[in-house]
């Protein structure tokens, strides 16, 4: 069968912390990729640390949201990193997608949609006049126009999404264990996969307490 694929979501700033991550989630049923975001990549000792790991599987999540020009020049300045996955705003508008896609080359080019933290009344304040599936459905077709390698929107529109984007879709707001926190749109991970997501991403659920027995209770859901 195949393994599912689990991208670890590594919000923290403390390089021993990620690598007790990777050290913990380290398993033979499941796919792990690492995903470093802008807490990590913008402390001290991230980006160095970053650029010495071999052999992973990484998704720097900048989520760039800027005009064409400085998207493509920060992709540009990232390449020495050699990550396989990275994450720009849609909103930031076709012509910044365009251009990201044109400098990218071997890094994968996600698509973020509507974050998970928002929801429909959270969109209304910021302005948008379409409701979370309306948009992230209006999203995914520029998405296609710039021909994104992936995209991230929440598992509750994976079903959605796969009528129009044939890609890679990365869903995070994954919640086996714990609360929802600041997450608003969530499901657990094996409504998530039944759902068509080809990867989830999940953050404190694994690495909060101990991240060997989260772990283990995440393969555990997976196998029910
Ligand atoms: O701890 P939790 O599982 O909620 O972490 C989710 C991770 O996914 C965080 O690192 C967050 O930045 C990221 N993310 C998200 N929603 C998006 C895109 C990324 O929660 N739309």
């Amino acid at each position: 069968m195949k393994k599912s694929k689990i991208f670890v979501a590594c919000d923290t700033s403390k390089i021993s912390k990620i690598e007790k991550i990777i050290k913990d989630t380290k398993n033979n049923k499941l796919t792990i990729g690492y995903k470093l975001g802008l807490e990590f990549l913008n402390s001290k000792n991230g980006r160095i640390f970053l650029s010495k790991l071999r052999n992973k599987i990484i998704f720097a999540d900048l989520k760039l949201n800027d005009i064409p020009n400085t998207c493509a020049a920060t992709i540009k300045a990232i390449k020495d990193l050699r990550v396989n996955y990275l994450t720009i705003h849609i909103s930031s508008g076709l012509d910044a997608l365009k251009a990201a896609k044109k400098i990218s080359g071997k890094i994968k080019l996600i698509g973020v949609t509507v974050l998970t933290s928002l929801d429909n009344k959270a969109l209304k304040e910021i302005g948008f006049n379409k409701d979370v599936k309306k948009l992230v459905l209006h999203q995914v077709k520029l998405a296609n126009k710039a021909k994104l390698d992936a995209i991230v929107c929440s598992a509750q529109e994976v079903k959605l999404v796969k009528k129009l984007f044939k890609r890679e879709i990365i869903t995070p707001g994954i919640r086996f264990k714990s609360k929802t926190n600041d997450q608003k749109r969530v499901l657990t991970p094996y409504e998530a996969y039944a759902n068509g997501a080809d990867w989830l991403v999940i953050g404190r659920d694994l690495t909060r307490g101990n991240i060997k027995k989260n772990t283990q209770l995440l393969i555990d859901h997976l196998n029910q």
